[in-house]
């Protein structure tokens, strides 16, 4: 068995209303001056963690709103704001795009490091200021996983730094923050959680310990994604989620993704296609290529899908492609490149893009080559 360490928020909360509680947990750790980072389309969730935060005695000042996938450029301009200000601590309440800002912010405001500078795995020196993070969409378990990912517009890259020191100290996650989560939002991101969990099973680093957070997050999110995405008020649907999204965001850290993740890249640095909608259009391709590999831990994810293990492990494997391509398109997410405007002579350079990729590649099970990206890509057009 391979060594492994897990590194987490020492305090994780779940469960209905506990988004409120940040504000105790904040000022039991001398917080005063706080950065509050969030978008727009959240601020009418979150009234009540203000209103706790207030009654607390912490002073927030709000950040420029993150409403989309951050890129460099908009990060660094934030990052000079928050430099000019006197804070002691980084609240986070937003989808993945409002975390990883919130993470990095709450890194590199009391240092000198620039954040080109941390770019890659453990350039991070430290982190000064306390960091809490609530997700709202379910989602990217960005809450608990130790990475941050900006989009580098100049070369049209998602860049991604990785460090014990982007784990906040307390993750608050509150399903109901995710009521108002639009249905084409809440199935791609439901489909990326489904994906961290499924790369992490079926990963060349897999580990027994990540392997229960995965299964069972494939289980919740197979179960409920199409719930919450035709009844985004349905309670129970997206508690189900949401605890699926954390365990997807629990393997990040020790195991992470592998080559769906990396081919979704270069559709967001170049394309700018939503993180999720990435992950979901080249989950099914991905996993093709790759189950021959594996035969055994891809039937494993089909049985947990809810398949029935029918015939050989390889043939379950392949009835579990065939309902994630199912579940999908159910939820309305674009099933092809096409129809996304990304023109076809795009493939080869999209190819290039992915193998730079290597954090990632790395942990794929099967070995992917230039050209095998570019047929994976061809398959998905
Ligand atoms: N740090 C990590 O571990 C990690 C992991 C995976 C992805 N990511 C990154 O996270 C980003 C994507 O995050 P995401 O998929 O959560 O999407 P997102 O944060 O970009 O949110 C998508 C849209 O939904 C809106 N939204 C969020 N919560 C809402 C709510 N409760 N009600 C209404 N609207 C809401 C947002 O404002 C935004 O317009 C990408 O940049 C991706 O690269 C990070
Ligand atoms: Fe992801």
């Amino acid at each position: 068995m391979n060594p492994i360490t897990l590194l987490q928020p020492p305090r994780i909360a779940f469960g209905n209303r506990c988004a409120p509680q940040c504000a105790e947990f904040l000022a039991q750790r001398g917080v005063r001056n706080l950065l509050l980072v969030s978008s727009t389309s959240v601020l009418p969730a979150i009234r009540g963690v203000l209103d706790s935060l207030t009654k607390e005695g912490i002073h927030f000042i709000q950040a420029r709103p993150v409403d989309r996938e951050p890129t460099v450029r908009l990060f660094e301009e934030m990052l000079t704001h928050a430099r000019a200000g006197k804070i002691d601590g980084v609240l986070g309440i937003g989808g993945g795009s409002v975390i990883d800002v919130a993470k990095l912010l709450a890194a590199l405001v009391h240092g000198k490091q620039t954040v080109s500078e941390i770019f890659g795995i453990n350039k991070l020196i430290r982190r000064e200021l306390a960091l809490v993070c609530l997700p709202t969409t379910a989602g990217t378990g960005a809450e608990v996983s130790p990475n941050a990912i900006l989009l580098d517009e100049t070369d049209e890259l998602k860049k991604g730094a990785v460090s014990p020191h982007l784990v906040a100290d307390a993750a608050f996650v509150d399903p109901l923050l995710t009521l108002s989560v639009p249905p084409a939002v809440t199935a791609a991101t439901g489909l990326d959680a489904l994906t961290h969990c499924i790369e992490a099973y079926a990963n060349k680093f897999a580990h027994p310990i990540v392997d229960v957070y995965a299964l069972e997050g494939i289980k919740l999110i197979s179960a409920n994604l199409v719930r919450a995405v035709r009844n985004g008020t349905d309670v129970e649907a997206r508690a189900a989620l949401s605890l699926g999204s954390l365990y997807g965001g629990l393997c990040l850290g020790p195991v992470n993704t592998a080559a769906v993740h990396a081919l979704a890249y270069p559709l967001g640095g170049r394309f700018h296609i939503a993180h999720g909608v990435s992950n979901a259009l080249l989950l099914p391709h991905v996993l093709r290529f790759n189950f021959s590999a594996a035969p055994d831990r891809y039937a494993n994810v089909a049985a947990a899908l809810g398949v029935a293990k029918n015939g050989s492990p390889l043939t379950t494997a392949g009835h579990g492609v065939d309902f994630l391509s199912q579940l999908s398109r159910d939820c309305g997410v674009p099933q092809k490149l096409s129809e996304l405007n990304i023109p076809r002579d795009a493939i080869p350079g999209m190819a290039r893009a992915a193998m730079q990729v290597t954090r990632l590649l790395k942990n794929n099970l099967r070995p992917l080559t230039e050209e095998d990206a570019a047929r994976v890509y061809e398959a998905a057009y």
